[in-house]
């Protein structure tokens, strides 16, 4: 047996309950403040270091039944090609829950992101998917154990489990049963989201290459854990005292340290447009002027700022083209 499914055999007890008609789950969209960049373990998705994230109030919902032939895919109402990286990737992952080799799924799944936010996320959709699992085969997971499963799909994808604030403790054992997501107890009704789109096109690399790219080749790397373990300090004290300067300052640092560490890389990987640049500046610039107002990016070239409610009209005045995504706190 290999050891994913090894492990995942661990994580489901053996008396699996009926299976229902159909099961549907909703999960998060989650946006990383502390980054998850870099495995210690590729295959089950282990990282260097801990990470935090806020979860959007939009993401993927998604509905399972069983098939009888063959595995099947809708996203957005329509059919997912058997070839496509997209399907290969979702059934791999099924092939670790299968309850027999036979048996087959119908998915049906939707993701009420805005397209245009760029925000297409496997992390929600991983989630969801393991959520809509859980009710299917009536295994009544812990949370914890959700988060692990949903690991396996992608690494963030253990974040979206949760809505909020959430922590993924990285954890130190070997086959990662201590590597999960854990909801935070704060809420920050003030805080808001907006996302500038510099691009909708797909990303030229995916953060799986890159980080593994990163790991090996950038002479920054060995920096970011001890960045990353002071800016994920910063933002949990925050999280309690709500001082906003600190908290964007930490986040964006946090952001833009990751980036420097792609952008040191051999050969190097710069997801940034001319557009992210630009926004970046005007960012920068208002905040010269005294605007409270941060930035963040993920693998990709768009850009998402964080503020503070009393700020939006000011902020909406600086970025007219903003799309504001409610947080799910
Ligand atoms: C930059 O979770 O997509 O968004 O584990 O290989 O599937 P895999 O990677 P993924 O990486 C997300 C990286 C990031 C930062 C973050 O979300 O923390």
């Amino acid at each position: 047996m290999n050891r994913r499914k090894e492990i995942v055999s661990r994580l489901i007890p053996h008396t699996t309950g009926a299976v229902l008609d159909s099961a549907t789950a909703f999960a998060p969209v989650n946006i990383a403040l502390a980054k998850y960049w870099g495995k210690r373990d590729i295959e089950l998705h282990l990282p260097v270091t801990d990470s935090l994230s806020v979860a959007l109030s939009v993401g993927t919902t998604t509905t399972l039944y069983q098939n009888t032939h063959q595995d099947v895919i809708e996203l957005n109402g329509s059919p997912v090609a058997e070839s496509s990286p997209f399907f290969q990737r979702l059934t791999q992952f099924l092939d670790l829950v299968r309850p027999s080799p036979s048996f087959r799924f119908r998915i049906v799944t939707h993701n009420d992101v805005p397209t245009a936010a760029g925000l297409a996320s496997s992390a929600s959709g991983f989630a969801a998917l393991t959520l809509s699992l859980n009710r299917f085969f009536q295994w009544n997971l812990s949370a914890e154990s959700l988060s692990c499963l949903a690991r396996l799909g992608s690494g963030s994808a253990c974040r979206s489990i949760f809505p909020g604030f959430v922590l993924w403790q990285k954890g130190d054992r070997d086959d990662g049963m201590d590597s999960h997501g854990i909801a935070l107890p704060f809420s920050w009704p003030e805080l808001k989201l907006g996302i500038l789109m510099a691009s909708s096109t797909e990303k030229p690399i995916s953060s799986s290459l890159a980080m593994k790219r990163t790991v090996e080749t950038s002479p920054l790397y060995s920096i970011w854990p001890s960045v990353l373990e002071k800016d994920l300090r910063e933002l949990l004290e925050t999280l309690e005292t709500k001082d906003f300067s600190r908290f964007g300052s930490s986040l964006e640092r946090n952001a833009l340290t990751m980036h420097a560490t792609m952008h040191t890389a051999s050969p190097p990987i710069c997801y940034w447009l001319e557009e992210t640049v630009h926004y970046l500046h005007t960012v920068w610039h208002a905040r010269e002027q005294g605007l409270q107002i941060f930035a963040t990016m993920d693998a990709g070239p768009n850009v998402k700022i964080l503020f503070l409610a009393s700020d939006e009209l000011h902020v909406r005045s600086l970025f007219p083209q903003m799309m504001e995504i409610p947080l799910r706190s």
